[in-house]
Protein backbone atom coordinates (compact mmCIF):
# COMPACT_ATOMS: atom_id res chain seq x y z
CA UNK A 1 0.00 0.00 0.00
CA UNK A 2 1.30 3.22 -0.82
CA UNK A 3 1.92 6.15 2.11
CA UNK A 4 -1.17 8.31 0.14
CA UNK A 5 -3.59 5.41 0.78
CA UNK A 6 -2.19 4.46 3.91
CA UNK A 7 -2.35 7.81 5.70
CA UNK A 8 -5.87 9.13 3.52
CA UNK A 9 -8.20 9.18 5.51
CA UNK A 10 -11.07 12.29 6.66
CA UNK A 11 -9.22 15.23 9.05
CA UNK A 12 -8.88 18.68 10.15
CA UNK A 13 -7.25 21.30 8.32
CA UNK A 14 -6.45 22.59 12.30
CA UNK A 15 -7.16 26.43 11.86
CA UNK A 16 -7.73 26.02 15.64
CA UNK A 17 -7.68 23.33 18.41
CA UNK A 18 -9.86 22.26 19.41
CA UNK A 19 -11.50 22.05 15.77
CA UNK A 20 -14.82 23.29 15.58
CA UNK A 21 -16.69 20.32 15.71
CA UNK A 22 -15.17 19.25 18.92
CA UNK A 23 -15.90 22.83 20.46
CA UNK A 24 -18.01 21.88 23.64
CA UNK A 25 -21.08 24.10 23.41
CA UNK A 26 -23.13 23.31 26.39
CA UNK A 27 -20.21 25.03 28.27
CA UNK A 28 -19.84 27.85 26.68
CA UNK A 29 -21.55 31.64 27.25
CA UNK A 30 -21.32 34.68 25.71
CA UNK A 31 -20.85 36.31 29.45
CA UNK A 32 -17.53 33.92 29.33
CA UNK A 33 -16.56 35.41 26.06
CA UNK A 34 -16.93 38.31 26.81
CA UNK A 35 -15.02 38.15 29.80
CA UNK A 36 -12.27 35.96 27.97
CA UNK A 37 -12.07 38.63 25.62
CA UNK A 38 -11.36 41.68 28.40
CA UNK A 39 -8.95 39.96 29.97
CA UNK A 40 -6.68 39.33 27.00
CA UNK A 41 -7.11 42.89 25.24
CA UNK A 42 -6.08 44.05 28.84
CA UNK A 43 -3.01 42.22 28.28
CA UNK A 44 -1.73 42.74 24.58
CA UNK A 45 -3.77 45.56 23.64
CA UNK A 46 -0.63 48.10 24.57
CA UNK A 47 1.61 45.13 23.50
CA UNK A 48 0.73 43.46 19.94
CA UNK A 49 -2.69 45.25 19.18
CA UNK A 50 -5.81 42.90 18.04
CA UNK A 51 -6.59 41.56 14.45
CA UNK A 52 -10.20 41.99 12.93
CA UNK A 53 -11.21 39.30 10.51
CA UNK A 54 -14.18 40.43 8.86
CA UNK A 55 -15.96 38.36 6.47
CA UNK A 56 -17.97 40.38 3.15
CA UNK A 57 -19.89 36.65 2.09
CA UNK A 58 -21.68 38.41 -1.30
CA UNK A 59 -20.16 36.48 -5.02
CA UNK A 60 -22.30 37.40 -7.78
CA UNK A 61 -22.18 33.75 -9.85
CA UNK A 62 -21.26 30.43 -7.71
CA UNK A 63 -18.49 28.26 -8.40
CA UNK A 64 -19.37 24.92 -7.60
CA UNK A 65 -15.94 23.72 -5.82
CA UNK A 66 -15.72 26.23 -3.29
CA UNK A 67 -16.01 25.40 0.59
CA UNK A 68 -16.36 29.01 1.61
CA UNK A 69 -19.72 30.63 3.38
CA UNK A 70 -21.06 33.00 0.43
CA UNK A 71 -24.15 34.39 -0.73
CA UNK A 72 -24.72 34.74 -4.52
CA UNK A 73 -26.66 37.81 -5.42
CA UNK A 74 -26.23 40.19 -8.77
CA UNK A 75 -28.19 43.28 -6.49
CA UNK A 76 -25.80 45.55 -4.56
CA UNK A 77 -28.17 47.19 -2.99
CA UNK A 78 -26.90 44.42 0.05
CA UNK A 79 -23.62 46.31 0.38
CA UNK A 80 -24.70 49.24 2.93
CA UNK A 81 -27.47 47.22 4.92
CA UNK A 82 -23.99 44.98 5.54
CA UNK A 83 -21.72 47.41 6.41
CA UNK A 84 -24.00 49.26 8.39
CA UNK A 85 -24.12 46.02 10.61
CA UNK A 86 -20.62 45.37 10.44
CA UNK A 87 -20.33 48.58 12.00
CA UNK A 88 -22.93 47.79 14.34
CA UNK A 89 -20.96 44.45 15.51
CA UNK A 90 -17.65 46.57 16.13
CA UNK A 91 -19.50 49.37 18.01
CA UNK A 92 -20.46 46.34 20.73
CA UNK A 93 -17.08 45.08 20.45
CA UNK A 94 -15.70 48.80 21.56
CA UNK A 95 -18.70 49.25 24.04
CA UNK A 96 -16.95 46.38 25.72
CA UNK A 97 -13.52 47.36 25.69
CA UNK A 98 -11.82 48.62 28.31
CA UNK A 99 -9.22 50.94 26.07
CA UNK A 100 -9.20 52.18 22.64
CA UNK A 101 -8.05 49.00 20.71
CA UNK A 102 -4.62 49.05 18.26
CA UNK A 103 -5.22 47.16 15.17
CA UNK A 104 -2.38 45.44 13.95
CA UNK A 105 -4.19 43.07 11.61
CA UNK A 106 -7.15 43.65 9.04
CA UNK A 107 -8.25 41.14 6.59
CA UNK A 108 -11.39 41.23 4.58
CA UNK A 109 -12.34 37.61 3.55
CA UNK A 110 -15.35 36.29 1.86
CA UNK A 111 -16.87 35.58 -0.38
CA UNK A 112 -15.95 38.03 -2.60
CA UNK A 113 -14.28 41.33 -0.51
CA UNK A 114 -14.03 43.21 -4.25
CA UNK A 115 -18.34 42.61 -4.52
CA UNK A 116 -18.27 46.06 -2.51
CA UNK A 117 -17.75 49.07 -4.26
CA UNK A 118 -14.67 51.55 -3.36
CA UNK A 119 -17.14 53.93 -1.57
CA UNK A 120 -18.63 51.02 0.73
CA UNK A 121 -15.26 49.69 1.63
CA UNK A 122 -14.00 53.17 2.55
CA UNK A 123 -16.70 53.84 4.66
CA UNK A 124 -16.30 49.95 6.16
CA UNK A 125 -12.40 50.94 6.94
CA UNK A 126 -13.90 54.72 8.44
CA UNK A 127 -15.67 53.45 10.25
CA UNK A 128 -13.50 50.84 12.60
CA UNK A 129 -11.02 53.45 12.89
CA UNK A 130 -13.58 55.91 14.23
CA UNK A 131 -13.01 53.80 17.69
CA UNK A 132 -9.61 52.53 17.38
CA UNK A 133 -5.96 53.22 16.35
CA UNK A 134 -3.70 51.39 13.97
CA UNK A 135 -1.04 49.47 15.73
CA UNK A 136 2.51 49.86 14.71
CA UNK A 137 3.60 47.92 12.01
CA UNK A 138 -0.04 47.08 10.90
CA UNK A 139 -0.48 44.71 7.93
CA UNK A 140 -3.91 44.72 6.02
CA UNK A 141 -4.82 42.31 3.75
CA UNK A 142 -7.71 41.82 1.24
CA UNK A 143 -9.36 38.66 -1.18
CA UNK A 144 -10.05 40.23 -4.41
CA UNK A 145 -12.08 38.09 -7.41
CA UNK A 146 -9.59 38.89 -10.52
CA UNK A 147 -13.03 38.84 -12.38
CA UNK A 148 -14.20 42.35 -10.75
CA UNK A 149 -11.23 43.77 -8.79
CA UNK A 150 -11.22 47.39 -10.14
CA UNK A 151 -8.00 49.62 -10.54
CA UNK A 152 -9.82 52.24 -8.26
CA UNK A 153 -10.98 49.37 -5.67
CA UNK A 154 -7.35 48.87 -5.44
CA UNK A 155 -6.08 52.33 -5.15
CA UNK A 156 -9.01 52.93 -2.44
CA UNK A 157 -7.79 50.24 -0.59
CA UNK A 158 -4.01 51.07 -0.87
CA UNK A 159 -4.98 54.61 0.12
CA UNK A 160 -6.22 53.00 3.73
CA UNK A 161 -3.56 51.25 4.11
CA UNK A 162 -3.82 47.85 2.42
CA UNK A 163 -0.27 46.28 1.16
CA UNK A 164 -1.04 42.68 0.55
CA UNK A 165 -3.98 41.18 -1.76
CA UNK A 166 -4.59 37.84 -2.77
CA UNK A 167 -6.52 36.56 -5.87
CA UNK A 168 -8.51 33.47 -6.09
CA UNK A 169 -6.46 31.90 -9.22
CA UNK A 170 -7.90 27.57 -8.61
CA UNK A 171 -6.49 26.41 -12.22
CA UNK A 172 -6.34 27.66 -15.77
CA UNK A 173 -7.88 24.94 -17.55
CA UNK A 174 -10.62 25.41 -19.37
CA UNK A 175 -11.93 22.66 -18.79
CA UNK A 176 -11.67 22.60 -15.36
CA UNK A 177 -13.04 26.29 -15.27
CA UNK A 178 -16.04 25.21 -17.14
CA UNK A 179 -16.70 22.24 -14.11
CA UNK A 180 -16.24 24.69 -11.46
CA UNK A 181 -18.31 26.94 -13.32
CA UNK A 182 -15.88 29.57 -13.10
CA UNK A 183 -14.58 31.39 -16.44
CA UNK A 184 -11.36 33.50 -15.31
CA UNK A 185 -9.00 33.56 -18.50
CA UNK A 186 -5.39 35.03 -17.45
CA UNK A 187 -4.91 38.01 -18.80
CA UNK A 188 -7.70 38.85 -16.39
CA UNK A 189 -5.50 37.82 -13.55
CA UNK A 190 -2.46 39.28 -15.11
CA UNK A 191 -3.81 42.70 -15.10
CA UNK A 192 -5.35 42.45 -11.85
CA UNK A 193 -1.89 41.29 -10.52
CA UNK A 194 0.29 44.08 -12.63
CA UNK A 195 -2.06 46.92 -10.83
CA UNK A 196 -1.62 45.83 -7.72
CA UNK A 197 2.16 45.94 -8.08
CA UNK A 198 2.35 49.10 -10.04
CA UNK A 199 0.15 50.90 -7.14
CA UNK A 200 2.67 49.76 -4.63
CA UNK A 201 1.31 46.79 -3.17
CA UNK A 202 3.88 44.49 -1.54
CA UNK A 203 2.56 41.08 -1.27
CA UNK A 204 -0.01 39.48 -4.06
CA UNK A 205 -0.91 36.15 -3.47
CA UNK A 206 -2.47 33.92 -5.54
CA UNK A 207 -4.85 31.04 -4.90
CA UNK A 208 -4.27 27.81 -6.45
CA UNK A 209 -5.84 23.86 -5.50
CA UNK A 210 -4.83 20.80 -6.92
CA UNK A 211 -7.03 17.63 -7.31
CA UNK A 212 -10.19 19.74 -9.10
CA UNK A 213 -12.53 17.86 -11.26
CA UNK A 214 -11.22 16.76 -14.42
CA UNK A 215 -7.30 18.12 -13.46
CA UNK A 216 -4.58 16.98 -14.76
CA UNK A 217 -0.80 16.80 -14.67
CA UNK A 218 -0.44 19.16 -17.63
CA UNK A 219 -2.97 21.46 -16.09
CA UNK A 220 -1.10 22.17 -13.04
CA UNK A 221 1.88 22.49 -14.98
CA UNK A 222 0.64 24.65 -17.17
CA UNK A 223 -1.51 26.72 -14.02
CA UNK A 224 2.36 26.87 -12.54
CA UNK A 225 3.89 28.04 -15.23
CA UNK A 226 1.85 30.89 -15.63
CA UNK A 227 1.72 31.90 -12.37
CA UNK A 228 5.40 31.75 -12.31
CA UNK A 229 5.19 34.22 -14.81
CA UNK A 230 3.58 36.24 -12.72
CA UNK A 231 5.92 36.30 -9.86
CA UNK A 232 3.33 36.56 -6.95
CA UNK A 233 5.17 36.76 -3.88
CA UNK A 234 2.69 34.60 -1.98
CA UNK A 235 0.85 30.89 -3.24
CA UNK A 236 -1.34 28.89 -1.64
CA UNK A 237 -1.25 25.75 -3.03
CA UNK A 238 -4.84 24.37 -2.21
CA UNK A 239 -5.67 20.76 -1.16
CA UNK A 240 -9.47 20.67 -2.76
CA UNK A 241 -11.54 19.79 0.01
CA UNK A 242 -14.71 18.19 -0.86
CA UNK A 243 -17.15 18.85 1.52
CA UNK A 244 -20.06 18.20 -0.37
CA UNK A 245 -22.30 17.03 3.01
CA UNK A 246 -22.10 21.04 4.26
CA UNK A 247 -25.15 22.82 3.83
CA UNK A 248 -25.83 25.07 1.20
CA UNK A 249 -21.55 25.00 0.32
CA UNK A 250 -22.89 23.99 -3.59
CA UNK A 251 -20.28 21.59 -4.27
CA UNK A 252 -21.68 20.08 -7.77
CA UNK A 253 -21.93 20.43 -11.27
CA UNK A 254 -19.50 17.27 -11.36
CA UNK A 255 -18.95 14.34 -10.06
CA UNK A 256 -17.16 12.54 -7.43
CA UNK A 257 -15.57 9.94 -9.88
CA UNK A 258 -14.61 13.61 -11.98
CA UNK A 259 -12.17 14.04 -9.36
CA UNK A 260 -8.47 13.27 -9.18
CA UNK A 261 -8.36 9.73 -7.75
CA UNK A 262 -5.96 9.54 -4.39
CA UNK A 263 -2.74 8.79 -5.97
CA UNK A 264 -3.22 11.03 -8.75
CA UNK A 265 -4.29 13.78 -6.72
CA UNK A 266 -0.67 13.28 -4.56
CA UNK A 267 1.42 13.67 -7.71
CA UNK A 268 -0.73 16.68 -8.56
CA UNK A 269 0.91 18.33 -5.42
CA UNK A 270 4.66 16.86 -5.88
CA UNK A 271 4.80 18.14 -9.23
CA UNK A 272 3.34 21.51 -8.57
CA UNK A 273 5.61 21.71 -5.59
CA UNK A 274 8.81 20.88 -7.20
CA UNK A 275 7.91 23.36 -9.82
CA UNK A 276 7.73 26.24 -7.05
CA UNK A 277 10.49 24.68 -5.31
CA UNK A 278 12.90 25.63 -8.68
CA UNK A 279 11.28 28.89 -8.71
CA UNK A 280 12.58 30.31 -6.09
CA UNK A 281 9.57 29.73 -3.75
CA UNK A 282 9.78 28.27 -0.04
CA UNK A 283 7.34 25.42 1.53
CA UNK A 284 6.12 27.78 4.75
CA UNK A 285 3.85 25.82 5.86
CA UNK A 286 0.62 23.41 4.72
CA UNK A 287 -0.33 24.26 1.46
CA UNK A 288 0.99 27.41 1.38
CA UNK A 289 4.90 28.60 -0.60
CA UNK A 290 6.57 32.33 -0.81
CA UNK A 291 8.89 34.11 -2.47
CA UNK A 292 12.07 34.22 -0.71
CA UNK A 293 12.03 37.88 -0.41
CA UNK A 294 8.23 37.38 1.36
CA UNK A 295 7.69 38.63 4.97
CA UNK A 296 5.70 35.36 5.27
CA UNK A 297 9.22 33.38 4.35
CA UNK A 298 11.22 35.72 6.48
CA UNK A 299 8.69 35.12 10.03
CA UNK A 300 9.00 30.88 8.73
CA UNK A 301 12.40 31.14 8.91
CA UNK A 302 12.59 32.85 12.64
CA UNK A 303 9.77 30.95 14.03
CA UNK A 304 7.33 33.55 14.37
CA UNK A 305 4.76 32.32 11.13
CA UNK A 306 1.44 31.54 13.28
CA UNK A 307 -1.71 29.98 11.81
CA UNK A 308 -5.62 31.11 12.58
CA UNK A 309 -8.94 31.30 11.19
CA UNK A 310 -7.40 33.22 8.27
CA UNK A 311 -4.95 31.09 7.83
CA UNK A 312 -1.11 31.42 8.19
CA UNK A 313 -0.12 35.37 9.43
CA UNK A 314 3.55 36.55 9.85
CA UNK A 315 2.76 37.56 13.25
CA UNK A 316 0.45 36.60 15.97
CA UNK A 317 -2.15 38.43 18.11
CA UNK A 318 -4.06 36.97 21.33
CA UNK A 319 -7.39 38.70 20.32
CA UNK A 320 -8.39 38.36 17.04
CA UNK A 321 -12.02 39.54 16.46
CA UNK A 322 -14.59 38.00 13.54
CA UNK A 323 -17.01 40.12 12.46
CA UNK A 324 -19.70 39.56 10.07
CA UNK A 325 -21.92 36.46 8.79
CA UNK A 326 -19.66 33.15 9.81
CA UNK A 327 -16.68 34.58 11.23
CA UNK A 328 -14.98 32.88 14.07
CA UNK A 329 -13.04 35.07 16.85
CA UNK A 330 -10.29 33.68 19.22
CA UNK A 331 -9.36 34.95 22.40
CA UNK A 332 -6.83 32.68 22.62
CA UNK A 333 -8.40 30.61 25.78
CA UNK A 334 -11.63 31.43 24.17
CA UNK A 335 -13.40 30.79 20.58
CA UNK A 336 -16.72 31.75 19.23
CA UNK A 337 -18.55 31.69 15.89
CA UNK A 338 -21.01 34.15 14.70
CA UNK A 339 -24.65 33.28 13.10
CA UNK A 340 -23.76 31.54 9.54
CA UNK A 341 -26.88 32.78 7.91
CA UNK A 342 -27.46 36.72 7.14
CA UNK A 343 -30.71 36.56 8.38
CA UNK A 344 -29.55 35.24 11.80
CA UNK A 345 -27.11 37.54 12.07
CA UNK A 346 -28.83 40.14 11.75
CA UNK A 347 -31.67 39.60 13.99
CA UNK A 348 -29.35 39.25 16.90
CA UNK A 349 -27.76 42.62 15.86
CA UNK A 350 -30.89 43.82 15.70
CA UNK A 351 -31.20 43.21 19.28
CA UNK A 352 -28.04 44.70 19.92
CA UNK A 353 -26.58 41.72 21.20
CA UNK A 354 -23.03 39.78 19.59
CA UNK A 355 -24.43 37.86 17.05
CA UNK A 356 -22.59 34.38 18.27
CA UNK A 357 -24.33 31.01 18.22
CA UNK A 358 -21.62 28.80 19.35
CA UNK A 359 -18.32 28.91 21.00
CA UNK A 360 -15.62 26.76 23.32
CA UNK A 361 -13.43 27.71 26.26
CA UNK A 362 -10.10 26.32 26.19
CA UNK A 363 -9.16 24.28 29.58
CA UNK A 364 -5.45 24.37 30.16
CA UNK A 365 -4.94 20.75 28.11
CA UNK A 366 -6.77 22.00 25.04
CA UNK A 367 -4.26 25.02 25.36
CA UNK A 368 -0.90 22.97 24.91
CA UNK A 369 -2.38 20.92 22.60
CA UNK A 370 -3.11 24.17 20.74
CA UNK A 371 0.49 25.26 21.06
CA UNK A 372 2.16 21.66 19.99
CA UNK A 373 -0.25 21.13 16.63
CA UNK A 374 0.42 25.25 15.98
CA UNK A 375 4.19 24.66 16.22
CA UNK A 376 3.67 21.84 13.90
CA UNK A 377 1.75 23.41 10.98
CA UNK A 378 3.92 26.51 11.53
CA UNK A 379 7.34 25.31 12.12
CA UNK A 380 7.14 21.19 11.17
CA UNK A 381 8.53 20.30 14.76
CA UNK A 382 7.42 20.64 18.37
CA UNK A 383 9.05 19.70 21.84
CA UNK A 384 7.72 18.70 25.25
CA UNK A 385 10.54 19.76 27.86
CA UNK A 386 8.83 22.19 30.09
CA UNK A 387 5.44 22.47 32.09
CA UNK A 388 4.04 24.69 28.96
CA UNK A 389 4.29 21.92 26.86
CA UNK A 390 4.34 18.71 28.70
CA UNK A 391 1.01 16.87 28.93
CA UNK A 392 0.40 13.53 31.03
CA UNK A 393 -0.83 11.70 27.65
CA UNK A 394 2.43 12.43 25.87
CA UNK A 395 3.36 8.93 25.65
CA UNK A 396 0.37 7.62 23.93
CA UNK A 397 0.67 10.61 21.34
CA UNK A 398 4.12 9.07 21.51
CA UNK A 399 3.46 5.73 20.38
CA UNK A 400 0.98 6.59 17.89
CA UNK A 401 3.88 8.15 16.06
CA UNK A 402 6.24 5.39 15.90
CA UNK A 403 4.53 4.03 12.86
CA UNK A 404 4.90 7.72 10.74
CA UNK A 405 8.54 7.52 11.93
CA UNK A 406 9.02 4.13 10.48
CA UNK A 407 7.46 5.28 7.38
CA UNK A 408 9.87 8.33 7.56
CA UNK A 409 7.46 11.12 8.17
CA UNK A 410 9.40 12.13 11.36
CA UNK A 411 11.91 12.36 13.39
CA UNK A 412 12.38 11.94 17.39
CA UNK A 413 15.05 13.71 18.61
CA UNK A 414 15.38 14.17 22.15
CA UNK A 415 12.14 15.54 23.44
CA UNK A 416 10.83 16.83 20.33
CA UNK A 417 9.31 15.91 16.56
CA UNK A 418 10.60 17.01 13.65
CA UNK A 419 9.31 16.51 10.17
CA UNK A 420 10.93 15.56 7.65
CA UNK A 421 10.58 16.80 3.66
CA UNK A 422 8.71 13.16 2.84
CA UNK A 423 6.09 14.08 5.85
CA UNK A 424 5.45 17.71 5.07
CA UNK A 425 2.64 16.52 2.81
CA UNK A 426 1.26 14.65 5.80
CA UNK A 427 1.46 17.21 8.55
CA UNK A 428 -2.66 16.99 9.30
CA UNK A 429 -2.03 13.36 10.08
CA UNK A 430 0.68 14.11 12.27
CA UNK A 431 -1.28 16.54 14.09
CA UNK A 432 -4.01 14.19 14.53
CA UNK A 433 -2.02 12.13 16.82
CA UNK A 434 -1.93 14.95 19.35
CA UNK A 435 -5.46 15.87 19.31
CA UNK A 436 -6.62 14.43 21.99
CA UNK A 437 -10.22 15.34 21.54
CA UNK A 438 -10.65 13.37 18.49
CA UNK A 439 -9.15 10.54 20.00
CA UNK A 440 -11.27 10.25 22.48
CA UNK A 441 -14.34 10.64 20.89
CA UNK A 442 -13.66 9.33 17.01
CA UNK A 443 -16.82 11.12 14.40
CA UNK A 444 -19.97 8.94 14.03
CA UNK A 445 -20.35 10.48 10.07
CA UNK A 446 -17.65 12.42 7.95
CA UNK A 447 -16.71 15.52 9.03
CA UNK A 448 -13.65 16.99 7.86
CA UNK A 449 -12.19 16.19 4.34
CA UNK A 450 -9.55 14.02 3.45
CA UNK A 451 -6.11 14.91 4.41
CA UNK A 452 -4.59 14.49 0.71
C1 LIG B 1 -12.96 33.53 -0.57
S1 LIG B 1 -12.12 32.80 -1.88
C2 LIG B 1 -11.13 34.06 -2.68
C3 LIG B 1 -11.73 35.36 -3.12
C4 LIG B 1 -12.73 35.35 -4.24
N1 LIG B 1 -14.01 34.98 -3.75
C5 LIG B 1 -12.33 34.48 -5.40
O1 LIG B 1 -12.92 33.42 -5.55
O2 LIG B 1 -11.42 34.87 -6.14
C6 LIG B 1 -10.84 32.02 -0.96
C7 LIG B 1 -10.08 30.87 -1.55
O3 LIG B 1 -10.42 29.67 -0.87
C8 LIG B 1 -10.06 28.57 -1.68
N2 LIG B 1 -11.13 27.55 -1.61
C9 LIG B 1 -12.45 27.75 -1.64
N3 LIG B 1 -13.11 26.57 -1.60
C10 LIG B 1 -12.17 25.60 -1.53
C11 LIG B 1 -12.21 24.18 -1.45
N4 LIG B 1 -13.36 23.51 -1.45
N5 LIG B 1 -11.04 23.51 -1.36
C12 LIG B 1 -9.86 24.18 -1.36
N6 LIG B 1 -9.76 25.52 -1.43
C13 LIG B 1 -10.90 26.22 -1.51
C14 LIG B 1 -9.92 29.09 -3.11
O4 LIG B 1 -8.59 28.95 -3.54
C15 LIG B 1 -10.34 30.54 -3.00
O5 LIG B 1 -9.60 31.37 -3.85
S1 LIG C 1 -14.61 30.87 -4.94
FE1 LIG C 1 -14.83 33.02 -4.42
S2 LIG C 1 -16.23 33.86 -5.97
FE2 LIG C 1 -16.40 31.65 -6.08
S3 LIG C 1 -18.19 31.21 -4.80
FE3 LIG C 1 -16.33 30.95 -3.51
S4 LIG C 1 -16.06 32.89 -2.54
FE4 LIG C 1 -17.49 33.22 -4.23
Amino acid sequence: MSLVQKYNVPGPRYTSYPTVPYWEENLFSIDQWKNAVIQSFIATNKSEGISLYIHLPFCESLCTFCGCNKRITKRHDVEKPYITALLKEWDLYCELLPQRPNIKEIHLGGGTPTFFSSDNLTSLINGLFKNANKAKDYEFSFEGHPNNTTYEQLQTLYNLGFRRVSFGVQDYAEKVQKAIHRNQPFHNVAKVTFWAREIGYTSIGHDLIFGLPFQTLEDVLDTIAKTNSLQPNRIAFYSYAHVPWIKGNGQRGFKDEDLPKDDIKRKLYEIGKKELLKHNYTEIGMDHFALKSDSMTKSFETGKLHRNFMGYTSSKTEVMIGLGVSSISDSWNAFAQNEKTLEDYYAKLDEDKLPIFRGHILNSEDLIIRKHILNLMCQFKTSWNDANTYFSEIETVLSNLTEMEKDGLLKFKNQSIIVTEKGKPFVRNICMAFDLRLKRKAPQTQLFSMTI
